[in-house]
């Protein structure tokens, strides 16, 4: 990340313009890396400091549309945190609404400034060019917007707003696969998380059971040392470790007494009815769902079902969906029990340390207790 160019904003004093190859370097520089880049965050931001180093401008910002909740936001600004405009509001709303470029010399001057941020913190906006960014089905997505030259007059000129939409029609593409790249794995999220659900309700579990088991999860993940990422996908897959239930008869699931054993060996078909449903898809976060769904009641001394897996044997999401789970049971009413008292689970899981758990796992479940029972308390029935 070129930090000495975003650092160096206002205080070198007046700069000069680039020669056209040195524009050209920061365009290949620049594309080729947001080319690469996965996260959103991460390419507005690099968007905005290759608009911003193109035309020499003190600051550039890049504008995304929230249809949802009508309105503008950016999340990455040099020198403004998060902001948040109501749509249709500022020079960038107009240059959205009307889908054109705009060039402002004096924003005081013109009445569609909305000078709020100014005041907020303190700077001065002179010069401002707005120029939307076009996706591929003509439909606008965004704007850039880039505040005052770094030159002594601060003032834009035609030349920088031709650059400025170059670099716009550049790394729109980007930017607009990133965008369907993040709607298409939180949809997926959602999707899960609903199925999820509906192996919950059948068995009339709350939904805050599938949420508490998921956070769980993520929390036991981090407090082992999984990565911010292995444990949002925890996270995200966790909430199907029943969903073969949906395949049990109510006279089994819903039984508000204790299970026959032949009752208790149908209802354990959840496991390997799930592992089924799940493992069809060969995508990798569903795979890891029927993992779980396969796995989460084997037990770390072998005496666990469908297989009789041990220790290691059992896959580490297995084994951290297994206290997930079993802490949320026992800690909520069931068809068929009452929550049990904090002090008897714990009692239980010091019992079942290197029995029925992980050793190793229960250790990080004791570490990260304040942080389960604030989930617990916050997702309550
Ligand atoms: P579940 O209610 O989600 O419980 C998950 C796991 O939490 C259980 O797996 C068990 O390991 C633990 N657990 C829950 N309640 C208790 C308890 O009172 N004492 C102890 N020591 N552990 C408990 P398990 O036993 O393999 O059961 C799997 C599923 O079978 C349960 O999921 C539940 O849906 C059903 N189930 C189990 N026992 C009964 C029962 O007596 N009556 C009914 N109606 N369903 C039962
Ligand atoms: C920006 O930083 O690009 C917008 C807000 C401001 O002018 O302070
Ligand atoms: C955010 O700006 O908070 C993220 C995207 C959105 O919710 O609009
Ligand atoms: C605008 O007028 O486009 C909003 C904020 C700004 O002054 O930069
Ligand atoms: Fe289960
Ligand atoms: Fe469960």
């Amino acid at each position: 990340m070129p930090n000495e160019r975003r650092d160096n904003a206002g205080t070198s004093g007046p700069r000069q313009e680039h020669t056209p190859e040195q524009l050209l370097r920061i365009i290949f520089e620049y594309t080729a890396k947001i080319a690469h880049e996965r996260s959103l965050d991460s390419v507005l931001l690099l968007m905005a400091d290759m608009g911003r180093e193109m035309i020499l401008a003190d600051r550039c910002t890049v504008w995304l549309i929230d249809q949802t909740r009508g309105e503008l936001f950016t999340k990455v600004a040099h020198g403004v945190e998060h902001i948040r405009i109501p749509l249709g509001s500022g020079f960038v709303g107009h240059a959205i609404t009307a889908g054109e470029p705009l060039l402002v010399e004096d924003a005081y001057a013109d009445p569609r400034h909305n000078a709020d941020n100014d005041r907020k913190t303190g700077y001065h906006t002179k010069s401002v060019i707005t120029v939307p960014f076009v996706g591929s089905d003509g439909s606008i997505i965004g704007a850039y917007q880039a505040i005052n030259k770094q030159t002594e007059d601060a003032q834009f000129t035609s030349a920088d707003l031709e650059r400025l939409v170059l670099a716009a029609s550049y790394a729109g593409k980007s930017l607009e696969s990133v965008m369907l790249h993040e709607e298409i794995a939180a949809t997926q999220r959602d999707i899960i998380f609903a199925i999820g659900e509906i192996g919950e309700n059948r068995s009339k579990e709350t939904g805050n059971h599938v949420k508490r088991v998921a956070e769980y999860s993520y929390i036991l993940a981090k407090g082992y040392g999984l990565s911010e990422e292995e444990a949002e996908q925890l996270k995200i897959a966790s909430p199907m470790h029943d969903i073969g239930k949906i395949a049990i008869p109510d006279a089994v699931l819903l039984k508000p007494g204790k299970l026959s054993e032949a009752e208790y060996e149908l209802m354990k078909e959840h496991t390997e009815i799930g592992y089924t449903l799940l493992r069809t898809s060969g995508r990798a976060l569903l795979n890891i769902a029927a993992t779980i769904a396969y796995q989460h009641h084997e037990k770390w001394d072998g005496t666990g079902y469908p297989r009789g897996l041990r220790g290691e044997e059992i896959h580490l999401y297995g084994r951290i969906t297994a206290i997930a789970d079993v802490f949320d049971a026992l800690a909520s009413d069931r068809v068929y029990k009452k929550a049990w008292e904090l002090g008897r689970i714990l009692a239980l899981f010091q019992e079942e340390r290197g029995r029925h758990f992980d050793p190793q796992l229960v250790d990080v479940f004791f570490q990260s207790l304040p942080t389960i029972l604030d989930i617990r308390d916050r997702y309550n029935d």
